[in-house]
């Protein structure tokens, strides 16, 4: 039961990797980035891979690593968006996980994509991490994707609103969920 990965599944900007990377490092634990992942794979960033090959190569790499991370333990994990929308990723990932969901208020994931995309304006990426289903009008997709995924991440075990929120808040506040239901131990170390 200790051993369970963490997965942290939400909308774009909702911070599941900045929150993941410092949920494992406190932990001590190793940290998986889905889309890594499938980059690694394909050997390609996510935004060629929709380009070049298409949304359904990506989805089907996406699958293919959710399989792969049902047989670990132990890991931190973060994963990408829309990986939720394919029941079977959701099967693969809940068989040795907990999920937990971050939500956000339309108006800070756009403020949050805004500052990603453009690093001349105060982003904070080195290589801004481009989203392919948000090109065009941003906060029209933002809007529409938020809808038609209204009710994807309620598979989650728990959720936590991070809106207004930094990553080391709602890191404290996931390993108190995680403490309170007995998911830990002992693993508090690096902080
Ligand atoms: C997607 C989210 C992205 C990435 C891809 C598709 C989605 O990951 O997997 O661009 O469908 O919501 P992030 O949620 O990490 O941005």
């Amino acid at each position: 039961m200790k051993d369970r990965n963490i997965v942290l599944i939400g909308f774009m900007g909702t911070g599941k990797t900045a929150v993941g990377r410092r949920l494992a490092a406190i932990l001590g634990r190793a940290f998986i980035d889905t889309d890594s992942e499938v980059e690694r794979a394909l050997g390609k960033p996510v935004a060629r891979i929709f380009a070049e090959d298409g949304e359904a190569r990506f989805r089907a790499e996406e699958a293919e690593v959710c399989r792969r991370l049902a047989g670990c333990r132990g890991l931190v994990i973060a994963t990408g968006g829309g990986i939720v929308l394919n029941p079977e990723n959701v099967r693969h990932l809940r068989q040795n996980g907990i999920l937990i969901a971050l939500t956000a208020a339309a108006e800070e994931i756009y403020r949050r994509l805004s500052c990603q995309a453009s690093p001349a304006s105060g982003g904070r990426r080195r290589t801004p991490k481009i989203r392919p289903l948000l090109q065009g009008d941003m906060w029209a997709r933002i809007q529409e994707l938020l809808r038609a995924r209204a009710g994807a991440y309620a598979v989650a075990d728990w959720s936590i609103d991070t809106t207004g929120r930094t990553v080391e808040d709602t890191v404290q506040a996931i390993i108190g969920y995680l403490e309170g239901k007995g998911y830990l131990d002992q693993e508090r170390g690096n902080g």
